[in-house]
């Protein structure tokens, strides 16, 4: 089984003070995390912050963002090097809201992909279709773009250290999280995809998360699929208690009666 994956995406929230409270909140509460892995993504002007408090400990660190350039005249532009300097693991790409809101293209989303590759970083590709878009049933035609075009020219080897989020526009800080059913529909789709992209090897090895709503009220539900393997965490990775609350589901999500 591939091990869940919880990513905390804290967007445009925390100032260095707050940032440094909430990720040692996270990490006292997570003091041996097992079978899962947890990465937060705060703002740029925390990571060294949130990077000291995550010092020695499992909780690694993560980007909501880059360009795809080390260097160079690109004012207010942050590179995959400078992440990796600050010792991410992960980055963020091509969320809905970098694609909406600052009219990120594919062909943008997959250069920064490679060069996050290019600099030791694993990308997080997100894909997701709108409501709009679902109910005149293009979500299969929307995410497939997206997951081909943001992983175009990867070598099948390169495709084996991807991750994927699975995240519908509409479920987005919306409070309606997509179902078990219509999330793992969407997420065996795309795990067809990869398997065609890279291998059917290979693509047993992706994971592919799930986000929108998630809270620890529907956590356990979601990651109880086999194909979710994990969750991309917005509004509720602002409160330790909460998060952690999803963090455990996810742990738990292989039913140990014990725990
Ligand atoms: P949400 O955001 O959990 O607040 O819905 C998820 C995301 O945008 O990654």
């Amino acid at each position: 089984m591939r091990a869940a994956l919880v990513v905390a995406n804290w967007k445009m929230h925390g100032t260095v003070v707050e940032a440094r409270a909430l990720a040692a909140q996270v990490r006292d509460g997570l003091k041996r995390p097992r079978g899962i892995e947890v990465v937060l993504c705060p703002p740029f002007t925390a990571l060294a912050a949130v990077a000291e408090a995550l010092a020695g400990s499992a909780i690694g660190l993560g980007a909501q963002n880059c360009h795809w350039e080390t260097s160079g005249a690109f004012t207010g532009e942050v590179s995959p090097a400078m992440l990796a300097e600050h010792g991410c693991r992960l980055v963020i790409l091509g969320h809905s809201e970098r694609r909406q809101q600052f009219q990120e293209t594919d062909a943008q989303i997959n250069l920064k992909v490679r060069a996050a590759f290019a600099h030791g970083l694993t990308p997080l590709l997100c894909v997701g279709e709108s409501a709009q878009e679902r109910s005149q049933g293009l979500t299969f035609n929307i995410v497939e773009g997206q997951l081909r075009a943001g992983l175009a020219g990867l070598s099948p080897e390169a495709l084996g250290r991807c991750l994927v989020a699975y995240e519908p526009v509409w479920a987005i800080g919306t409070g309606v999280n997509a179902t078990p059913a219509q999330a793992s529909e969407v997420h065996g789709y795309l795990r067809g995809l990869l398997s065609e992209l890279a291998s059917k090897e290979i693509a047993q090895f992706i994971r592919i998360l799930y986000g929108g709503s998630v809270k620890p009220e529907n956590a356990g539900a979601l990651l109880r699929e086999p194909e979710i393997d994990g969750a991309l965490v917005g509004g509720a990775s602002l409160q330790a208690q909460t998060f952690l609350g999803i963090v455990k589901k996810a742990a738990f999500r292989g039913g140990n009666p014990k725990e």
